[in-house]
């Protein structure tokens, strides 16, 4: 599996680190999250040095970890700082610790070399502290397939048609050429769909009495986090491109983590320009997300099934597929540069 390891990936939403041990899995590697009193969060490598059992079976004594077995007890710099019956503890007693941040009540970690860390990289949008848009956190939705197939998902505006036909898509679609700008640091693919019925999500939050206009940008951000503008506006105002704030305007965000190489975690959240105020909305528009996206899980997951069955044919390649081609590109020579 091609991992690219210098790069922030979210550990969880901050809503899931109580006060207790948590143990997470990322690209392969178990680590054990914990919150100290003073609410600073620590992720060590989740494993005793002295027999492996997971530290996360053990409990939290004054903002360290003791190990459920034979009481050897971590600080949150990874360090042994007791071990019950001995005085003298020795310089291999320690356990790997990563590099944590949270930001937005979303908490970072950071997998690869701590010397190329940089916060000022993690992700974020303008919109995040902007009062005329609400964000909103989702789920962790939980995925059995590897995150390369899950993020290609994401820059894929060709099968809401026959995937989402409920929520996100409908066959006015089907025929729709996508566009692709491949030229920054962020994948986008997009297209429009002009002059037809509002899908069932702005059949719900649109209000709309005609056909509207309806877009679907998809950014790309490399390694795993894709954000996707989409929205309607009344077909009668001919909005251009540029005009998409005075639709209905959504970003449904993936942050997507590795777990495996045949497993990840999506943690999505949105945001919205309307009913900034009105909480039932956000949860209104999760109900519709999480139809939505069960049913990519569900796909996804039946072609992860497929993919481990081996198979001598070539996938056929479309033109659809332009932007996850460069994406598995950029991957392979991230991956490969550790
Ligand atoms: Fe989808």
């Amino acid at each position: 599996m091609d991992y690219v390891r210098d790069a922030w990936y979210v550990a969880s939403w901050s809503h899931e680190l109580k006060d207790r041990l948590i143990r997470i899995t990322i690209m392969g590697e178990n680590i054990v999250l914990f919150r100290s009193s003073d609410g600073i969060i620590s992720a060590l490598e989740d494993r005793c040095p002295h027999k492996s059992l997971p530290l996360s079976r053990g409990r939290i004594i004054d903002d360290a970890i003791q190990c459920g077995y034979h009481g050897m007890t971590f600080g949150s710099d990874g360090k042994c700082i007791r071990i019950p019956g001995q005085d003298n503890i020795p310089e291999t007693a320690f356990v790997k610790t990563y590099l944590i941040v949270e930001e937005y009540n979303i908490v970072w970690i950071w997998m690869g070399n701590k010397e190329k860390a940089d916060t000022n990289n993690i992700f974020k949008l303008p919109q995040f502290d902007d009062p005329a848009w609400k964000a909103h956190q989702g789920d962790a939705l939980y995925f059995k397939s590897n995150y390369l197939n899950v993020a290609e998902n994401l820059v894929d505006p060709a099968h809401v048609s026959f995937v989402h036909p409920t929520t996100l898509g409908n066959p006015e679609g089907e025929n729709v050429k996508v566009e692709v700008d491949t030229s920054g640091d962020i994948i986008t693919a997009w297209r429009w769909i002009r002059n037809a019925p509002p899908v069932g999500f702005f059949q719900s939050f649109g209000n709309f009495s005609g056909n509207v206009d309806r877009w679907h940008y998809y950014y790309l951000h490399m390694p795993s986090i894709a954000v996707i503008d989409f929205g309607s506006a009344s077909s009668d105002l001919k909005i251009k491109e540029e005009e998409r704030h005075k639709g209905v305007r959504v970003f449904a965000i993936h942050l997507l983590t590795p777990v495996s190489e045949t497993e990840c975690i999506d943690r999505w959240m949105h945001l919205r320009n309307i009913q900034t105020e009105n909480d039932e909305v956000g949860a209104s528009m999760d109900a519709m997300f999480r139809i939505a996206f069960d049913e990519d899980k569900e796909i996804l997951e039946a072609i992860q099934e497929e993919e481990l069955n081996s198979s001598s044919r070539k996938p056929v390649r479309l033109a659809i597929d332009k932007a996850p081609n460069v994406y598995r590109i950029r991957i392979k020579k991230m991956a490969a540069n550790h």
